[in-house]
C-alpha cells in the first residue's frame, strides 16, 4: 500500500471522529480502521467502551486502553465505524477482504448508523472488480464453490486463512454486481454460506472518503 494511500486512509479514519458522540462505539476492521482506533484512543475519555468485530481490532483496542464489551450485553449501538473493499454510489459495498466479514455484519445490523471509512479509490460504479469474499463452513467449501461458478463467478479458495470463527473464505472474482440486493441475498441461501461480504441490505449510511482534496462525506441519500 502506498504512503499516499494510508495518508488517505488516515484522513477518513480522523474524520470519522466527529460521528462520536460517546457511548459505546462499534469499530470495524482493516487498515483504515486502525488509524480510527488510534484517533479513538485520543478521545477514549469520551466514549464507554468498545464493541469489536475482530479479534485484531479487540487487540488494537486494548492495547490503547479502550475496553471491549460483548455485544450481547450493550444492545444496540448508535454508531458503527468500518472500512470497506468497494462502494457503489448507493454505499453499498464489498466487504471481508481481511477477513471479518461476519462479525462486521453483525455489528453493523447491531448499529443505528454506519459510517463507512475509505480512501477514494474505493468508490466504483458497479461492484464486483474487487474479489466478492464468502464464508463457508468448511465441509460446504466445494459444494459453494461449484454453486458460485454457477452463477457466473469464479470462486478461488483463500488458502492458507481462517476466520476468526474458524471457517474458510471464498474470493469470488469476475462479478459484475449489479443488482447487489439480490445477490447478496441469493448467496445467503446457499447452504453452507456463514456470510456473504456484500453490504446491500444493510448499506453504510454515510461515506467518507479521503482525497487529495480533503475528506468527502456521502450519504445514501445523496
Ligand atoms: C475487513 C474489511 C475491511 O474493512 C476492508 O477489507 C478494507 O480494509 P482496508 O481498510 O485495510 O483497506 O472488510 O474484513
Amino acid at each position: 500500500m502506498s504512503d499516499n494511500s494510508n495518508a488517505l486512509k488516515q484522513q477518513a479514519a480522523e474524520a470519522a471522529i466527529a460521528y462520536v458522540e460517546g457511548g459505546i462505539i462499534g469499530v470495524g476492521t482493516g487498515s483504515t480502521v486502525n488509524y480510527f482506533i488510534d484517533a479513538l484512543a485520543k478521545i477514549k475519555g469520551r466514549i464507554e467502551g468498545a464493541v469489536s468485530s475482530s479479534e485484531a481490532s479487540t487487540a488494537r483496542l486494548r492495547q490503547h486502553g479502550i475496553e471491549v464489551l460483548e455485544l450481547n450485553s450493550v444492545g444496540t449501538l448508535a454508531l458503527y465505524v468500518d472500512g470497506a473493499d468497494e462502494s457503489n454510489a448507493r454505499l453499498q459495498l464489498i466487504k471481508g477482504g481481511g477477513g471479518a466479514l461476519t462479525r462486521e455484519k453483525i455489528v453493523a445490523a447491531a448499529s443505528e448508523r454506519f459510517v463507512c471509512i475509505a480512501d477514494a479509490s474505493k468508490l466504483v460504479p458497479v461492484l464486483g472488480a474487487f474479489p466478492l469474499p464468502v464464508e463457508v463452513i468448511p465441509m460446504a467449501r466445494s459444494l459453494v464453490a461449484r454453486e458460485l461458478t454457477r452463477l457466473g463467478g469464479t470462486p478461488v479458495w483463500r488458502e492458507g486463512f481462517v476466520t476468526d470463527n474458524g471457517n474458510p473464505i471464498l474470493d469470488v472474482q469476475g462479478l459484475r454486481i449489479e443488482d447487489p440486493l439480490a445477490l447478496e441475498q441469493t448467496i445467503n441461501q446457499m447452504a453452507g454460506v456463514v456470510t456473504v461480504g456484500l453490504f446491500a441490505h444493510r448499506p453504510a449510511d454515510v461515506l467518507i472518503l479521503g482525497s487529495a482534496a480533503g475528506p468527502t462525506t456521502l450519504t445514501a441519500a445523496d
